[in-house]
């Protein structure tokens, strides 16, 4: 005996086709980053212990993952370097040949067919491993926006396509496109880590890159995992500073921003599913506790459905593989 029933929700989902036709979240391969880890030295292809399946990667070998992600249709890296010499004021990071720019000139040559977006951040390149120059033991602000400055260039000289600084220090957006501009490079356009928590989510980025800080944390920086409105203030601001795109950072558990931002900014918004997301997903996964592939899956998905335009992960080319198999799209 049937209920009377005029509205069946269920209807929508009984047929693959339909369930498809109806789908209002799709996702491609256009829009995924992959974040690589370049390493000083040669015949470098070192595997992340927190990370499996992630590597640190030398300039001569790095075209063996560019190859892979090329062919597998990603069409963006965001390069982080991992100096040999750290010192007080990061100065690999705005060398001539620091990591990132030897790796951008020859990646740019090798495969020119990939759009390179650069890490703008000191704390891999700092003896103290904070994102700034010092004064005692505290970040000083505008001390480090000349350096950051002075990165910007240098990376935008290397060849960098696009500059994303993660720094999270005051006035970063403004300063980096005065000396972009000043330098000639007014097309060169700045995608800010705008919503960056101080989160224990970045772990095995830190053991990646040996960016750990050596003393202290990042909360005098990095907001407070607890606030929401101090995102959408950090987001206005990075917009009136001219940031052409910007980044929420966390994304997995950090969808209700990537909504509010895009719901509050007409700019482009990424979100950057970080590395302790990554870890928890091969672990359990390793521990036959979840399906790797559809996780990953669902995860860039329910990104793409809070707001973002753009997605970067660590499962980049297995998330384009999984988009051409038809398996998430
Ligand atoms: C540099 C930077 C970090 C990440 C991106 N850029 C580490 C940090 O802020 O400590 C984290 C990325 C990840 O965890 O995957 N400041």
């Amino acid at each position: 005996m049937n209920m009377e029933l005029i509205k069946r929700p269920r209807r929508l989902r009984m047929h693959p086709a339909l369930r498809r036709m109806v789908r209002e979240t799709r996702i491609d391969r256009t829009s995924l980053v992959y974040p690589m880890f370049l390493a000083e030295g040669s015949g470098i292809k070192e595997e992340i212990a927190s990370m499996p399946g992630q590597y640190r990667w030398s300039v001569d070998r790095m075209g063996e993952q560019l190859l892979q992600l090329s062919e597998a249709g990603v069409c963006s890296v965001l390069f982080f370097g991992i100096p040999k010499h750290k010192d007080e004021t990061g100065s690999g990071a705005y060398a001539d040949d620091g990591i990132v720019q030897s790796a951008l000139r020859q990646a740019k040559r090798d495969f020119p067919q990939l759009y390179y977006m650069t890490d703008l951040c000191m704390c891999e390149y700092t003896s103290h491993g904070h994102c700034g120059i010092l004064c005692r033991t505290e970040v000083d602000n505008d001390k480090t926006l000349e350096y950051l400055a002075r990165i910007a260039v240098s990376q935008a000289q290397a060849g960098a396509d696009l500059i994303a600084p993660s720094d999270m220090m005051d006035g970063r957006v403004a300063a980096i496109r005065k000396a972009l501009d000043q330098a000639g490079f007014v097309n060169i356009p700045i995608m800010s880590y705008s919503v960056k928590y101080a989160s224990s989510f970045y772990g095995p980025f830190r053991d990646a890159a040996d960016s750990a800080p050596a003393f202290g944390d990042r909360k005098a920086y990095q907001m407070d995992v607890h606030n929401r409105r101090e995102a959408l203030k950090e987001v206005v601001l990075d917009v009136e500073e001219g940031a052409d795109l910007v980044m929420v950072k966390p994304a997995m558990a950090y969808g209700d921003l990537i909504r509010e931002v895009r719901d509050l900014v007409n700019v482009p918004v990424a979100a950057y599913s970080v590395s302790g997301e990554y870890a928890m997903i091969k672990a359990a996964a390793a521990a036959g506790f979840i399906q790797e592939e559809t996780i990953a899956a669902e995860a860039a998905v329910c990104a793409y459905r809070a707001g973002a335009d753009i997605y970067i992960s660590y499962f980049a080319k297995e998330l384009a593989q999984y988009i051409k198999e038809g398996k998430v799209g």
